[in-house]
């Protein structure tokens, strides 16, 4: 079969069985299988595949046909301009995570800048916050050792320098910073059925689940943040959707609360508070 064909049936078969973008997801379905870019097959598209290559795609369509998020199929997923790799071990970055790195931006720190990304997953928000700023020192954790070491591989690969750290949130660290940002994992056990089947049997779950009620992770934040933020310095959360007064409310003396960042789709998803000056 030749590029052309494969591609106008494996689309048709993702379309049979509701897998979105049928026609994008088979070309880089294919493009992954031949290690080409996407813009390859059009270039070649009365190649003949061979029978390798053929039952490879065949594996790969069974895959997504079957729930199997196309990011850990590919291995990568964009965040910011850049590439990072996924493996099951992380959560696939989101476009709405792009915010919380905005809004650092927005603050325009400069060297020497001291951040930490609490529960780092792939590294996406750290590793792009130390390619933004340069000679920022930034930390970064997970209690997932399997995600640190994703997270790594992304610094490693893109040369970021990002400090990383086994870490429970901030139970055990010390040191001061101009800034804590995390998207940490805040749905509510009981909402496991609300998730898309891909997200909710592929994703992993203490990425997605808060371990008690959905306010838990933010409450803890709050707690560590207190101890390490300096005046004046920052602690930028995402939140689920319909959170972000609940988060805010959390927040009592001894915070400045900023205007929270809303997403592309008009939700409102970063809240940002500041360490008041005494
Ligand atoms: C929603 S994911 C965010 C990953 C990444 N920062 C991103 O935005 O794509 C939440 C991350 O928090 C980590 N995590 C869960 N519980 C944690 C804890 N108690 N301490 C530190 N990290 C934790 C998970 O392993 C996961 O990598």
């Amino acid at each position: 079969m030749i590029i052309r064909e494969a591609l106008r049936s494996a689309a048709e078969r993702l379309e049979l069985h509701y897998v979105s973008n049928s026609r994008l997801t088979a070309e880089l379905l294919l493009a992954h299988c031949l290690s080409v870019e996407r813009e390859y097959l059009y270039a070649h598209d009365d190649r003949a595949l061979s029978d390798e290559e053929y039952q490879k795609l065949e594996e790969l369509l069974y895959d997504r046909i079957n729930g199997v998020p196309l990011q850990y199929i590919v291995g990568r997923q964009e965040f910011y301009g850049r590439y990072f790799r996924v493996s099951p071990a992380v959560l696939i970055p989101r476009p709405e995570t792009e915010h919380i790195v905005e809004a650092v931006l927005e603050k325009r720190p400069g060297p020497g800048t001291r951040i930490l990304d609490v529960g780092t997953g792939s590294g996406c928000i750290a590793v792009t916050l130390a390619l933004e700023i340069p000679g920022a020192r930034v930390f970064a954790g997970d209690i997932s050792e399997p995600a640190l070491q994703v997270a790594q591989e992304n610094a490693a690969a893109l040369g970021a320098p990002v400090a990383f750290v086994s870490m429970d949130f901030l139970d055990a660290i010390s040191g001061e910073f101009e800034f804590i940002v995390s998207n940490p994992p805040y749905v509510r056990p009981g909402d496991i059925h609300r998730l898309q089947r891909e997200v909710r049997e592929h994703e992993p779950h203490v990425a997605l689940f808060s371990p008690k009620d959905e306010m838990e992770v933010y409450r803890r934040l709050m707690a560590g943040a207190e101890r390490l933020l300096i005046e004046g310095a920052h602690l930028l959360m995402e939140v689920g959707i319909g959170m972000d007064e609940r988060v805010l409310e959390l927040f009592g003396a001894g915070w400045e609360k900023l205007p929270t960042k809303t997403d592309l789709q008009g939700i409102p998803r970063t809240v940002i508070v500041r360490r008041k000056l005494l």
